[in-house]
């Protein structure tokens, strides 16, 4: 398989343990395992207490799968597979598409979402915002957009790395011209429940069209991206089956701790997302404060989701380079956007961790003395 390297995960490769400050992680706190084994409830503590290490269930942990069918409408746990959410998108791509066929995906994105397609020899078409408008995503040009035959419709929200989410009617909009076109959906919902304003959750896509495949996992809005665990939920049995038989070359099945740990997170996520989305909230009032302090650097469309948000640079140097001076002089690492194949104009803050309002004091610092 050829595949062009993932731009973004290679610049983390680069400077996340080495950095000395992070001010572009798309993660939320992450719990310690003593705090997350303190949530555990009796029947989970004697799993983790006596649990084996040995081979997994290849779909997932029964209870896990139950669990998890607990978050959506009309999803039974027979209509979820567990994967590292990563392998999610490559088995589902890999499952589904051909040589030759046509995949719409929002854009920026991660790479992933159309790369992987790309090197199957799809041909790629990207529907992009409008940033004016608040990064908004117009369903009217995605109608557009799929008048060609498609087969696979790729969209992600909350986005990574705008944090536009759209309304529900215009989430409906998108997914029945979906449906009208016969493609199928692949949702990456992988920020889900981390909506900013209240009552602004989205359907999951598996909810309302029987041919989309819902993207999840503990890595954003749960804060626990170690435990490598995520699923698919989808009442498409025939592209789950492909899926898993697939999966047989590339993890086999979860890890045993992982799912235990993932089951005590899964049945406590009121609790966890709730702390998540007060740290972002809180550390969003750093960031206008911030942004309104410098105002001549940076103009920035406000996230309705997720723990991060993409800037546009103002001052006349490319993002590129004022990144790699920024990490090189002050020890922070600041995403910029040609890591999106998104231009030289912007930079993606990530407002999830505790250390965001003592890293951006770092980077007034360093803005002041430039
Ligand atoms: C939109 C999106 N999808 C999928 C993933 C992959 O998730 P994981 O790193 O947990 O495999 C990420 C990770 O950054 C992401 O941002």
């Amino acid at each position: 398989m050829k595949i062009e390297p993932f731009s973004l995960e290679r610049y983390f490769a680069k400077h996340e343990f080495s950095a000395r400050y992070l001010l572009s992680c798309s993660d939320c706190e992450a719990l310690t395992l003593a705090e997350l084994l303190e949530m555990a409830d009796e029947e989970a503590a004697a799993l983790w207490q006596n649990l084996k290490l040995a081979y997994t269930e290849s779909s997932g942990h029964p209870l896990l799968r139950e669990a998890i069918s607990g978050i959506y409408d009309g999803i039974r746990p027979d209509d979820t597979l567990v994967v590292v959410p990563e392998e999610g998108i490559f088995l589902l791509m890999n499952a589904l598409l051909s040589p030759g066929d046509r995949i719409v995906c929002t854009y920026p994105a991660y790479q992933s979402l159309y790369e992987i397609a790309r090197s199957l020899g799809c041909e790629v078409t990207t529907w992009e915002p409008n940033e004016e408008n608040g990064w908004h995503f117009d369903p009217e040009q995605l109608g557009r957009l799929l008048k060609k035959p498609t087969k696979l419709v790729v969209v992600n929200f909350p986005h990574n790395p705008t944090g536009f989410v759209p309304t529900k009617d215009e989430y409906l909009e998108m997914v029945r011209l979906v449906e009208k076109s016969g493609a199928y959906l692949l949702s990456d919902e992988m920020y889900r429940l981390l909506e900013l304003e209240p009552n602004t959750t989205l359907p999951a896509g598996c909810e309302v069209y029987e041919r989309a495949m819902s993207l999840f996992g503990l890595s954003k809005s749960f804060g626990l991206p170690g435990l490598r665990l995520g699923w698919v939920a989808s009442h498409d049995a025939e592209v789950l089956e492909q899926m898993a038989s697939l999966k047989d070359y590339t993890t086999i099945c979860g890890s045993a701790p992982s799912e235990i740990l993932a089951l005590i997170a899964v049945r406590n996520r009121k609790k966890i997302v709730a702390a998540q989305i007060s740290r972002a909230r809180r550390n969003l009032k750093h960031l206008e404060q911030f942004i309104g302090n410098h105002e001549d650097y940076f103009s920035l469309n406000w996230p309705r989701g997720g723990s991060i948000c993409l800037a546009r640079l103002l001052a006349a140097q490319d993002s590129m380079s004022f990144c790699e001076d920024l990490v090189e002089q002050a020890g922070i690492m600041l995403v910029p956007s040609r890591m999106f194949h998104f231009g030289d104009s912007h930079v993606r803050f990530g407002f999830g961790r505790e250390s965001f309002p003592t890293v951006l004091d770092h980077f007034a610092e360093y803005l002041s003395r430039i």
